[in-house]
């Protein structure tokens, strides 16, 4: 094989193995834009406690087990905290009534749906039933 040949089929190969790699990695995202992450819990919280005292006021929120708790105008809300793009901890903004992951601004609604950045996946949202004092976080 002369040194034209070889020189064109290597680029073709190449391409092709780079074609097939783009291809894997698209249907990949594809396959993982609607599957909530976050872990499996099942916990109760006392609002009598000093430690949850934050989730009697509208907009406190109370972080355990990787799922954070909010009071969103007397409705509690659990979502998961491990961001699903690199897993920093989103915080609960209070004035968009959203998430915000610190590390590349990635946005997630109250429901935990990505809305805008780079989060490829939304965030794990828990069922919160409130028995007296006690809120149970479970999902
Ligand atoms: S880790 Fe959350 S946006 Fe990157």
């Amino acid at each position: 094989m002369d040194r034209k040949k070889f020189i064109k089929s290597t680029c073709a190969f190449g391409l092709g193995v780079t074609g097939i790699a783009l291809l894997l990695e698209s249907c990949k995202k594809t396959q993982n834009t609607t599957t909530p992450q976050g872990p499996t819990v099942n916990f109760q919280l006392n609002l009598n406690q000093p430690a949850n005292a934050a989730l009697n006021s509208t907009g406190g929120t109370v972080s355990a087990n990787g799922v954070l708790v909010i009071n969103v105008g007397g409705a509690y809300t659990a979502i998961a905290q491990s961001c699903t793009h690199n897993g920093c901890k989103v915080g609960y903004n209070s004035s968009g009534n959203n998430f915000i992951c610190p590390c590349h601004n990635g946005v997630f609604d109250i429901n935990g749906n990505v809305t805008s950045g780079p989060p490829p996946t939304p965030l794990k949202k828990y069922v919160v039933t409130k028995n007296a004092a006690v809120l149970t976080i479970a999902g």
